[in-house]
């Protein structure tokens, strides 16, 4: 069983603190809204729709103490809960996706007592969490025919199960792959600064006995040109319109890698990830975090005191580069504009 980062049990939220991983594991308990939107922003729990199921059941806890007994006087300080959540991450549309969920939940629920609408929100909140295991898992079941046997797939960042609410979106691919009979082997980018791949990613393949090997950022392009990769699988913060992909920095260096090796870049997302109101990659809000995660590895400086840093936390791949989306509704291989919208309106039917 894959590891579900996020839990909610006897009226708490229950996050993994991925911070502390791979050398610890500790659970910390969320008990308000303030605690949850605090642990988005800090990175205990990150990867875009993980991101997404903590805000919704952040909102559920919000939603839970809110002094109000007409609706209209509850819609409004939830509007206020939602806000805090909103303004945690600005760049994986899955966050937004899930607060819009909450809000168009408890507007179509406006007839029900305040303590009722309470107890739907938070179990619309811990469905969010179930069904994206779900969708992950059909996701998986899509992509695995495009994954040989014996495949040497290289990733990027961590969009595993840590990254979701459990089985992952590039690794659920893998990982269903790995269940219809594969062998394969996973090389995992370090993923700098904030390392996802070599503390996560890494961790949770060796943790399901998946082969997984470690490689810094700047070698993928010296296995690729020896032969030693064969396709290449990310997931995705936010995918606009025409097919352009927000992931973790340094995706878009290993997209143009694999184009010049001619290798395919498939990128994992369930349909909750595709913006269609952004019409390309440039309007996608591009997060940019503190230095520090440049300059230091915990208390161990790395570079001069007072050195100008950029530390933008994600970029974008031009879906050019994109040989496929894979979806738990399908996979798209070109046409991206026609072949996502028809994606999003399948849900729609
Ligand atoms: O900054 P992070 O760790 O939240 O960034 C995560 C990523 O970029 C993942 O690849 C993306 O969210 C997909 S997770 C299924």
């Amino acid at each position: 069983m894959s590891i579900k980062p996020i839990l909610f049990e006897n009226g708490v939220v229950r996050m993994l603190d991925q911070r502390l991983l791979p050398t610890r594991e500790v659970w910390n308990d969320y008990r308000d809204f303030q605690g949850v939107a605090e642990a988005i922003t800090t990175m205990v729990v990150r990867g875009a729709p993980a991101i997404g199921v903590a805000a919704a059941l952040g909102a559920a806890l919000g939603a839970r103490d809110i002094q109000a007994d007409n609706f209209t006087a509850f819609a409004a300080e939830l509007d206020k809960v939602c806000a805090v959540l909103a303004a945690t991450r600005p760049t994986a549309v899955n966050l937004f996706w899930a607060l819009d969920r909450m809000q168009a939940c408890a507007r179509a629920h406006r007839d029900l007592a305040v303590p009722q609408l309470k107890a739907r929100l938070l179990a619309e909140a811990c469905e969010m969490a179930a069904e994206d295991e779900r969708l992950n898992r059909a996701l998986g079941a899509n992509g695995a025919p495009l994954i040989g046997d014996g495949a040497r797939v290289l990733t990027h960042c961590n969009a595993g199960a840590l990254a979701t609410g459990g089985y992952g979106t590039a690794l659920g691919v893998i990982r269903a792959a790995v269940a219809q009979g594969k062998t394969l082997m996973v090389y995992a980018d370090e993923t700098r600064p904030f390392l996802q791949g070599s503390r996560l990613t890494a961790w949770e393949l060796m943790r399901d006995g998946i082969p997984v090997t470690l490689i810094c950022d700047n070698m993928a392009g010296y296995l690729m040109s020896k032969g030693e990769i064969d396709c290449v699988i990310v997931g995705a913060d936010r995918i606009a319109a025409n097919g352009d992909v927000a992931n973790k920095i340094g995706t878009y260096t290993v997209a143009v890698l694999a184009r010049e090796h001619g290798i395919p870049f498939y990128v994992a997302a369930p349909v909750s990830t595709i913006d269609l109101r952004i019409a390309d990659g440039g309007g996608i809000p591009i997060e940019e975090r503190s230095a520090r995660e440049i300059t230091h590895v915990g208390e161990q400086r790395l570079a001069p005191e007072s050195i100008g840093v950029r530390n933008p936390a994600f970029d974008v791949t031009p879906a050019r580069l994109v040989s496929g989306i894979i979806t738990e509704r399908g996979v798209v291989t070109g046409n991206y504009l026609q072949g996502l919208k028809d994606l999003v309106e399948k849900g729609a039917e």
